[in-house]
């Protein structure tokens, strides 16, 4: 038995960079994912010159949803959603990030795409940052680590808070505002941080996002502001206390990022743990009250798979691309065909924990697998396997609402539409429910075919949850 509020909003999400495409039209500037070439399954995106012609850099062209956004939110419309998470692209509206008017057209763009959300009746959910800081302001200033980041973010965020008040009521500051300790191109561009600069790297970042909240507010009181983090719980490998203990430090790792921006202020073991590393952070004196009247309304956070962590360091996993980077694999859990350990339970455990630190609304922005589609018959692609993968997800999620208690005010799935991945920026690694004909290499026609899973969430949408099950003559229908 599933049961959800009434309200929930049931949802699919992506990224600007991940699926617009138009990386030059409309006086959109480079950001640093448009320098950043396809990866392969091992391999992650790699750093090349914009003018090199023999690699593929597939933020260019994505899958074109700057043109196809109306017809690919007639499909959204079609599945019931009823929000769709996306995000602004920086350099969509301020091109290098330093100018001093914004671009119209990019600010028209996002008027016409929200505008036809609401049309049909989905929410928008809107990411102000989704790691596409613009590239000047990366090569310039090194990105995060210095503070003038801060305020360039925030004369964009005011800009956009003001044009979409009245029609964006759910907003999330930064993507993954602790990806920065897995992928150092979320802070700079191309070079790898030093642990001073990564922690200063942090604070900006941190800071950037309780300014957001506060100046958000003052636009318009009612909107919803969340911070949003990559799931951060960690499993001790063994009960010995040394595994447990490390669990701990571990977690804090992540944690530290979601504890300041839902309390307001930097926890005493990070305060610690700088000292002890010899990190002097720079601040300004106005900060600590920054900090404190910045509290996010509710936490978004991305889930694939937990941590596990293990002082038996010789066995230390080095990691499938940004998850699991820290630990060991789960030996009770199964794997995804890019190393993901799938882990339903665990979605309901991190539930548990977020919510019993904080007590504030959760909102899962992003959840799904991670796949390769077999294309022999495009029209009917049968993906029973991400039907499962987010059957016994959203399973986990009722259940943490319906036994443990937990307020979540909705579920994302990520990639509801197929889009190029954020770590390796592959076509291949598909997470959609609706399949979008293109290669690794851009190659293919772009047509969009609905797949199984497609009917599959459109009838637990419709029925607000309670009908999970795999009703096989319904979604033979694809
Ligand atoms: C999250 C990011 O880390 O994971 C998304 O917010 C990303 O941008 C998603 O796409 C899944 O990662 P990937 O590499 O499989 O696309």
């Amino acid at each position: 038995m599933t049961n959800f509020p009434t309200n929930f909003l049931w949802g699919g999400a992506i990224a600007a960079n991940q699926a617009e495409g138009a990386f030059a039209e409309g006086g959109k500037g480079p950001s640093i994912l448009d320098v950043m070439a396809v990866g392969t399954k091992t391999q992650p995106r790699k750093r090349y010159p914009l003018t090199e012609k023999d690699v593929y850099f597939p933020s260019h062209d994505a899958i074109d949803f700057y043109h196809t956004y109306k017809s690919d939110i007639q499909l959204f419309r079609k599945m019931g959603l009823k929000s769709l998470r996306t995000s602004i692209n920086w350099t969509r509206i301020y091109p290098t990030g330093e100018e001093e008017e914004p671009n119209e057209a990019g600010l028209k763009f996002y008027d016409d795409l929200f505008d036809e959300l609401l049309k049909n009746g989905i929410t928008p959910v809107v990411t102000l940052q989704h790691s596409d800081t613009p590239l000047f302001l990366a090569d310039k200033y090194g990105g995060w680590k210095n503070r003038i980041l801060v305020d360039y973010f925030i004369k964009f965020a005011t800009t956009v808070f003001k044009r979409y008040k009245d029609k964006v009521h759910y907003w999330i500051t930064i993507n993954e505002i602790n990806a920065i300790n897995f992928v150092t191109w979320f802070g700079a561009a191309n070079d790898s941080l030093s642990l001073q600069e990564k922690e200063q790297a942090s604070y900006h970042l941190l800071l950037a996002s309780a300014k957001a909240v506060n100046v958000g507010k003052k636009i318009n009181s009612d909107f919803m502001i969340g911070g949003m983090v990559t799931d951060c719980y960690s499993y001790p490998y063994t009960c010995k206390p040394e595994d447990v203990l490390l669990s701990i430090e571990d977690k804090h790792l992540n944690i530290f990022f979601a504890d300041v921006m839902a309390r307001g202020y930097y926890p005493s073991y990070k305060l610690k743990e700088l000292s002890r590393n010899k990190i002097t952070l720079a601040k300004h004196d106005s900060d600590e009250v920054t900090f404190k009247t910045g509290k996010i309304d509710f936490l978004g956070f991305s889930y694939y798979s937990l941590h596990v962590s293990s002082t038996q360091k010789d066995e230390i996993l080095q990691g499938n691309l940004l998850q699991n980077i820290v630990g060991k694999t789960n030996p009770y859990l199964k794997k995804s065909e890019w190393g993901w350990q799938i882990d339903p339970l665990g979605l309901r455990i991190s539930l548990n924990d977020f919510y019993d630190r904080y007590q504030i609304p959760l909102f899962i922005v992003e959840n799904g697998l991670g796949a390769e589609d077999d294309t022999t018959n495009i029209k009917n692609i049968n993906d029973v396997y991400r039907i499962e993968y987010l059957q016994q997800h959203i399973k986990a999620v009722s259940d943490a609402i319906n036994i443990d208690g937990v307020e979540v005010i909705g579920y994302l799935a990520w990639g509801i539409i197929d889009i190029i991945s954020g770590t390796t920026g592959q076509m291949s690694k598909r997470y959609g429910l609706i399949y979008v004909d293109k290669d690794n290499e851009g190659h293919g026609t772009g047509q969009r075919y609905i797949k199984r899973s497609f009917n599959w969430y459109k009838k637990v949408i419709a029925s607000n949850g309670e009908d999970l099950t795999l009703n096989l003559k319904e979604a033979s229908k694809a």
